[in-house]
């Protein structure tokens, strides 16, 4: 039995870090797995311009300092970098994506179809308004991440990323068979295929908690509200494509926790947030079913090679360690003056990320 494992310092291709105390409070459990994370820009107000991209970079770099000093991390965790990004509005335009590009301090731009998750009001309402700017997202080798799911209120609400596939990805594949593309999240196995065999450079992010549940978690004796998040998860055989391409090897699949942090009373309502917070174990979570999957051998390229080659970036230097030690999940972490339920909180994990 595999007792330790030992890989390259991984990234998180898909993070939420939020903003203010909740961004103070939620920044060190990145940065102790991670050596850098695609920060998505759903804060409010969007993250929409070159100029609020670095602002908010300075705001995490100030956060991250203030961890540092209150001894949450050491000097590897504090040399953690953000990775920016835009938020795709139907007026971006493409001076705006030039300029940002330019910088070299932003590193993709996020499509937000309006309406199809936390913070995406200000998000796209048609694709064709943002072909001005994705054919200098082309132009610029600058990334295309999107949340793929529609908003019409006539598709199942479990049917939503599979409809995406025909009617926005297919076609945007088309139209600009250069873009890198990647399809964020994905919970199903139509994306799993899709990207599998699509043409150009297509990459999907996968969460940990795609990889180890299915929807029967979101109702377990009872409603289970710090299991739902969007695309919401689905039925075993989606689980079981997922787990079988994020083992695959192929180098089309990495590592995006989206980690969605919102606080415990916006979770336990009527009406609750989409979002699970899995930041703190991320990396167990991920050795948890790569284990299931008998892949440990396979995380690695998932985890720490292929996000860096399909976004042009050098591979990290220095290792993390995972040991088999088991630890239970905290039940309720501190959260901006309030508190937050981890994913899976007060369960018993069998990795365990050395410090
Ligand atoms: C994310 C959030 O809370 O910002 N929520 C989620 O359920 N995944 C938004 C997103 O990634 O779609
Ligand atoms: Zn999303
Ligand atoms: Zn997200």
């Amino acid at each position: 039995m595999t007792r330790q494992i030992t890989l390259r310092r991984p990234d998180d291709w898909h993070l939420h870090l939020r903003d203010g105390d909740a961004l103070r409070s939620v920044i060190a459990a990145t940065a102790r797995q991670f050596a850098r994370a695609i920060v998505m820009p759903n804060i409010r107000p969007p993250v929409t311009t070159l100029a609020a991209a670095l602002a908010y970079r300075e705001r995490i770099l100030a956060a991250l300092a203030a961890a540092r000093a209150a001894g949450e991390l050491d000097d590897t965790g504090a040399a953690f970098e953000p990775l920016m990004t835009l938020y795709l509005t139907d007026r971006t335009t493409a001076q705006d994506i030039r300029e940002a590009s330019a910088s070299g301090q932003v590193h993709g731009v996020k499509l937000y179809p309006a309406g199809a998750t936390t913070h995406s009001d200000a998000g796209v309402t048609d694709i064709a308004r943002t072909y001005p700017a994705l054919q200098a997202m082309q132009d610029c080798g600058l990334p295309l991440l999107v949340h793929g799911e529609v908003t019409d209120p006539a598709i199942d609400l479990f049917d939503r990323e599979k409809v995406f596939i025909d009617r926005v990805m297919e076609p945007l594949r088309r139209d600009f068979p250069a873009l890198k593309v990647v399809f964020e999240h994905i919970t199903t196995q139509d994306a799993a295929q899709y990207v599998a065999q699509a043409p150009g450079p297509t990459a999907a992010t996968i969460t940990a908690h795609h990889l180890l549940y299915n929807r029967n978690a979101l109702f377990l004796g009872g409603v289970r509200p710090h299991w739902y998040c969007l695309p919401v998860l689905k039925r075993e055989t989606h689980r079981q494509a997922l787990l079988q391409a994020a083992t695959s090897g192929s180098p089309r699949f990495f590592l995006g926790t989206d980690s969605a942090p919102h606080a415990r009373h916006l979770k336990e309502i009527a009406c609750g947030c989409a979002g699970c917070y899995t930041a703190p174990h991320a990396l167990e979570l991920y050795a948890t079913a790569f284990e299931q999957a008998d892949a440990l051998d396979r995380l690695a390229g998932f985890a720490s090679e292929f996000g860096p080659a399909f976004y042009g970036l050098p591979p990290n230097q220095g290792t993390v360690t995972l040991v088999r030690e088991p630890w239970a999940i905290p039940e309720s972490l501190p959260f901006a003056g309030d508190s937050i339920v981890p994913l899976a909180g007060g369960e018993t994990l069998e990795w365990r990320l050395r410090d």
